[in-house]
């Protein structure tokens, strides 16, 4: 099974839909300056999740590793904005990651394998959707978007090994069925905003962007 086949089964078969992918294609620069900031946010994730766990060597190697290749692809994302004449400017949070972390359980080692999980569900996304993506772009975003999908693959089975090796194997196996629901949610409903991560653009999703 290739790492492609091997996401989208883990994502429970769902796709993309099109009507994102023809709106990714409308809103580019929103696209880009929304994937600028999540590159920063995954470095982020990385970063807090070795100072909060820093005991554990296997956690620690691993997401010192991904924070450096996180801030990258913030640095590769950045010049491409710049290199376009695109203006830096805010553009909020989807609601995708919040509603992934509402799922985070209180309990110590419970809350570890969630956001091991959770962290999981997002790269493997990631990279479904770059995948998604290559065949529309033009050659220079087809270029990056390919080699970043690779590395989302990377990343999506470094969560998913780090669940596994902290925590109980049963209960990582209910907890990605439980986040896998929630997941197909934000993917598959109406999303009045259009982002990386959004869900099924709604006629008005280009105003509420700006
Ligand atoms: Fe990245
Ligand atoms: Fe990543």
């Amino acid at each position: 099974m290739s790492i492609l086949q091997e996401i989208l089964a883990f994502l429970g078969g769902v796709a993309t839909p099109d009507a994102w992918l023809d709106e990714a294609l409308r809103q580019q620069e929103i696209l880009l300056l929304d994937h600028r900031n999540l590159e920063y946010k995954a470095a982020q994730t990385a970063l807090s999740l070795m100072g909060r766990y820093l005991t554990k060597t296997e956690l620690t190697a691993r997401m010192s590793r991904l924070a450096r290749e996180e801030l990258v692809h913030f640095e590769q994302v950045s010049k491409i904005i710049r290199g376009r004449g695109i203006e830096v400017r805010h553009v909020s949070a989807s609601r995708y990651a919040a509603g992934l972390r509402a799922l985070l359980r209180g309990g110590e080692v419970e809350r570890l394998v969630d956001v091991l999980v959770v962290g999981a569900f997002i790269e493997a996304r990631s990279c479904e959707r770059f995948a998604a993506l290559v065949p529309r772009l033009d050659a220079e975003l087809a270029k990056f978007y390919a080699g970043l999908l690779e590395s989302e693959g990377r990343h999506y089975r470094g969560y998913l090994k780090l669940a596994y090796l902290y925590g109980d194997a049963a209960d990582v196996d209910t907890r990605i069925e439980v986040v896998r629901a929630v997941e197909r949610e934000l993917i598959t409903t109406p999303d009045e905003q259009f982002r990386f991560h959004s869900g099924v653009p709604i006629e008005n999703s280009r105003e509420a962007a700006i």
